[in-house]
């Protein structure tokens, strides 16, 4: 038995919602390391900050740095680092924001939870899409030649396993396509869905 009782904020979601002047948004960024995750919701980030909209990233490595520092990266370690992203992003959603997050993010289950916790309807799901032996090429943090020589047990695509996402509202080919034609396509995808219904854009933003 657990003796909690939830208190009912006196402010409002519209009300929230009208004095941020967006929709808030949750953009998932889903990929394998070195796939290109940080690089484009940092960009897209910077983006839409300076377009006026409040906007905060959550990144894995940061967020491993500090709230999930006592995780590693069992299926259970995975699974609660997820878990507990998605409650913070859902708080964040609850107060206006519009939240970025950028995680390996491996399993289909796990993805599916973050959407349930901060509700479907405000989550966009973006595969960043990029081949494992041009991660390994690029190895920006020489964490692949680690993993290869058995140096990181349980990493992603190596020695654990990454399951692509089976509907994403968007796919971005890091392989194939230069950051600035990802980040236009990003922008084109994410803006519109940001602008609060009935209140004309010049006073959402910019
Ligand atoms: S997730 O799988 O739980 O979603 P998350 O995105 O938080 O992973 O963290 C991934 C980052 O942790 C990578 O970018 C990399 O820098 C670092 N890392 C350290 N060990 C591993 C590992 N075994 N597998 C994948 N990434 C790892």
């Amino acid at each position: 038995m657990r003796y909690i009782y939830p208190q009912q904020s006196e402010v409002s979601h519209a009300q929230r919602k009208r004095s941020m002047a967006q929709e808030p948004q949750l953009v998932w960024f889903t990929g394998l390391s070195g796939s290109g995750k940080s690089t484009l919701a940092l960009r897209l980030e910077h983006y839409l900050f300076h377009q006026g909209y409040k906007v905060y990233l959550l990144d894995g490595d940061n967020v491993r740095n500090g709230l999930n520092k006592d995780l590693g990266f069992s299926d259970q370690d995975r699974k609660e680092n997820l878990r507990r992203v998605g409650e913070v992003a859902k708080l964040m959603l609850d107060a206006g924001l519009v939240v970025l997050c950028a995680f390996i993010s491996p399993y289909e289950e796990e993805r599916n939870l973050v959407k349930k916790i901060a509700g479907e309807g405000r989550v966009t799901e973006v595969f960043v899409d990029c081949a494992l032996e041009v991660c390994e090429q690029r190895d920006t943090k020489g964490l692949y030649v680690k993993a290869r020589s058995g140096h990181i047990p349980h990493f992603t695509s190596i020695s654990a396993p990454y399951q692509p996402p089976s509907a994403p509202d968007m796919v971005l080919q890091t392989e194939a396509e230069p950051v600035e034609a990802c980040v236009e396509k990003l922008v084109r995808h994410v803006e519109p869905l940001l602008r609060i219904q009935g209140l004309p854009q010049a006073v959402c933003k910019g």
